[in-house]
């Protein structure tokens, strides 16, 4: 198969070098891929939103099938514009990528099919809003509809906050994405991320993961899109991933078919592992990044078959093969992330780290300089290991960072402390 990959992340480098690792692939495009993902795909400039453009490539091109990486594409309707030209893709059309692209149809279909989930209510003006939080236990939850780069979401702890995310989203904060506002209770718990692979009608559980969303150790700091992750997440005991799959993936599998919009491609649970069980935060329409980085380097599987299956309504038949080692992936961001980021600065001492034993390096935001590699974004390289222990993945990782020469960025230096604790307890 020829295949256009789209995007140009860490989660797009992960995807790019598990693909070539399968019998099934002829040759790999990335529009527009980073200096990372070139070491295993041809990169093309294409303005992925021009999505005549996409189609005219991959005709020039005998592409079989495209990849779509991250959600703008996907709630932008390039699957759309694939299927009226014929050409198969991984991925949700726009009718179905709504599960991430408004948070109030998620949750209306959450109640309507009883899927857990924090109590809301969904909102078109400031007023409604601003009356239902009257009385309402704090911390309460405050989120723009639509797509806001991970910015959308408010954890007030006083009512004074909370009546300033509502008025700051209907005063258009975050533009069309906050014309209608969420308002939902909070979950105590602990967090994971949980993937399936949909093809319409079946769900394939895929591996479990956990993120370090805060910029600083310990957790603190601001939000960002993810300073590290490692694989499997503990807290998801084969019990939870039952309940998972049984309370949530395939209720909404089964929701989403009957509603005429059926979801392929993956479903990515943002969840709350509550006393009581798993509960839905919100759903994503594509891979986890960086979480994606983890599961390729425990995946034993051909992952183009799987991806592909979703598309064709097969993936009852694809049977998955996981590594017993744990996977850990540490962020290195540009100075300045999660704000404006120092872009152009070098990188050195990436050949020695990709030395190091059961290490990766995934490029999130690099380009080439002839021989030199530069930051080219917030999150810029993704130093993943395998090990035999959460421990273990952590010190290899650790190990390969000490040899980059980059004063240009930083990382956590304590990516998986809560899984680790966990097994210094057991021991
Ligand atoms: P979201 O973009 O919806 O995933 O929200 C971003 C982050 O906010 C999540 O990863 C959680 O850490 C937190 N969050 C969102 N909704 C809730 C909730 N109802 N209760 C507790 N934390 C939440
Ligand atoms: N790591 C979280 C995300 O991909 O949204």
């Amino acid at each position: 198969m020829n295949v256009l990959l789209i995007g140009s992340g860490g989660r797009e480098h992960a995807l790019a070098w598990a693909m070539t690792a399968s019998p099934l692939l002829e040759k790999l495009y990335c529009a527009p891929g980073n200096a990372g993902i070139a070491e295993q795909a041809e990169c093309v400039a294409l303005d992925i939103a021009n999505h005549d453009a996409v189609i005219a490539f991959c005709r020039d091109n005998a592409v079989d099938f495209v990849v779509i990486g991250p959600e703008a594409p996907l709630v932008g309707g390039l699957g759309d514009a694939l299927d009226e030209a014929g050409i198969a893709y991984f991925g949700p059309n726009a009718a179905a990528a709504r599960l991430e692209g408004s948070k109030g149809f998620t949750k209306d279909l959450c109640a309507q099919f009883n899927i857990p989930t924090a109590a809301y209510g969904r909102f078109c003006d400031a007023d409604a809003a601003l009356a239902y939080l009257e009385g309402k236990p704090l911390p309460i939850v405050i989120k723009a509809d639509g797509l806001a780069a991970g910015k959308g979401v408010v954890i007030a702890t006083t009512t004074e906050e909370a009546r300033a995310a509502v008025e700051a989203c209907f005063a258009g904060a975050f533009g069309t994405a906050g014309a209608q506002v969420v308002i939902e209770e909070f979950l105590q718990g602990e967090e994971a991320s949980f993937f399936a692979l949909c093809d319409g009608t079946h769900a394939l559980a895929l591996a479990s993961a956990q993120d370090h969303k805060r910029v600083g150790n310990g957790d603190t700091g601001p939000n960002t899109g993810g300073m590290g992750a490692y694989s499997p997440a503990p807290v998801m005991t084969a019990e939870m991933t039952r309940r998972t799959m049984d309370e949530i993936i395939l209720p909404t599998v089964a929701a989403m078919r009957a509603r005429g919009t059926p979801f392929r491609g993956v479903l990515f649970a943002g969840l709350m592992i509550a006393k009581d069980g798993p509960k839905l935060i919100e759903y994503n329409v594509r891979f986890g990044d960086p979480e994606t980085q983890v599961l390729m380097m425990r995946l034993r599987s051909d992952i183009l078959a799987a991806l592909r299956a979703t598309s064709n309504g097969t993936l009852g038949s694809i049977d998955l093969k996981w590594s017993d080692d744990t996977a850990l992936t540490v962020v290195m961001a540009a100075n300045g992330y999660p704000g404006t980021p120092e872009k152009g600065t070098q990188i050195k001492g990436l050949k020695a780290a990709a030395r190091i034993d059961g290490v990766e390096i995934f490029h999130a935001g690099t380009r080439r300089d002839g021989e030199h590699i530069l930051a080219d974004g917030g999150r810029v390289l993704n130093v993943t290991a395998r090990g035999t222990s959460v421990a273990d993945a952590q010190a290899h990782a650790y190990a390969a960072i000490a040899k980059i020469d980059w004063p240009g960025g930083f990382c956590r230096t304590d990516i998986g402390w809560r899984a680790i604790a966990r097994e210094n307890e057991r021991h």
